[in-house]
Order: structure tokens, then C-alpha cells, then sequence
């Protein structure tokens, strides 16, 4: 097939790449750019493991291709933390015992991340309604739950 040329932005950094049209965001992050922090488990849209955020909102990163990011400002799981500094809702992931397999974890810090940026308070209906496209099947949810809460020092 043939390749298209894309510029993307991805954790504040440019790529200049050659990518088959018909290729995925998370496809492009993982095997091209070596970004194997964004999972990808169903790659129909259904589990959020590939949760990424363009332009600030969370996008299921398996339903975008690879060419339709081009002009959005992408944000994985890398770009987060600054250095050895993590995030704070990767803090209170750990502090809040959110963690099992990890598989999950990703997307749910990345959706949980996009609500705190536009609500840093959010309810508890706001916090479940953030995540409701995630499936984890470890921790029963609530430790994740207990972690976005506990960014605002609600939990
Ligand atoms: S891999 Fe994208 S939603 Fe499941
Ligand atoms: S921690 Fe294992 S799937 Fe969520």
C-alpha cells in the first residue's frame, strides 16, 4: 500500500514519518515510535487500553488513524511524568494500591488525567463516568476510583 507522509506531536515532541494510510495511532506509537506504554488489547474500541488524549479530550487510540492525528497535540502515558518526577495521578495510582496486572493502567490514568484537567475536583459519579469506557479485570475498580479521587486529596 501505498505510504502517506504525517507529521506527528506526541508528548511535545515532532515526527516526521511515512505511514501506511490505513494504520493506527497506537500502531504508529507502539511499533514505529517505540511508545509501548499505550496498550492495545481488543482494538475495537471496547476495553480503553489504548487511551491516549488529542488536543486534551481521551481517544481510544486503536479508532484514529495513524494519518487523523496529524495537527493534534497527542499525549501518551510517557509523556506524564518529567523525569523521575511521575505524575500526581500516577502517585496516587500507586499510593491508592490502583495497580494489579498494570494493563489497564494506562488508559485509566490517561482518562482519569483528561477529567482532572478540566474538573480538578470531580464527584465520585464523575470519576466512575471518566473510566466507564476502561475495563480492568484486577482491582473491581474501586482503587482506581479511590486514585482519581485522591489527586484532589478526596480519598
Ligand atoms: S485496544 Fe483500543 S479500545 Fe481496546
Ligand atoms: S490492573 Fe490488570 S487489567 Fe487492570
Amino acid at each position: 500500500m501505498k505510504e502517506a507522509d504525517v507529521e506527528l506531536n506526541v508528548n511535545g515532541v515532532k515526527y516526521r514519518l511515512r505511514v501506511e494510510p490505513r494504520r493506527t495511532l497506537v500502531e504508529v506509537l507502539r511499533e514505529t515510535l517505540g511508545l509501548t506504554g499505550t496498550k492495545k488489547s481488543c482494538n475495537e474500541g471496547e476495553c480503553g487500553a489504548c487511551t491516549v488524549l488529542m488536543d486534551g479530550l481521551p481517544v481510544a487510540s486503536c479508532l484514529v488513524l495513524a494519518v487523523d492525528a496529524q495537527g493534534r497535540e497527542v499525549v501518551t502515558i510517557e509523556g506524564l511524568s518529567k523525569g523521575e518526577e511521575l505524575h500526581p495521578i500516577q502517585e496516587s495510582f500507586l499510593k491508592h494500591g490502583a495497580i494489579q496486572c498494570g494493563f489497564c493502567t494506562p488508559g485509566m490514568v490517561m482518562a482519569g488525567k483528561a477529567l482532572l484537567d478540566r474538573n480538578p475536583r470531580p464527584t465520585l459519579i464523575e470519576a466512575r463516568k471518566a473510566v466507564s469506557g476502561n475495563l480492568c479485570r484486577c482491582t473491581g475498580y474501586q482503587h482506581i476510583i479511590n486514585a482519581i479521587l485522591g489527586v484532589s486529596g478526596q480519598f
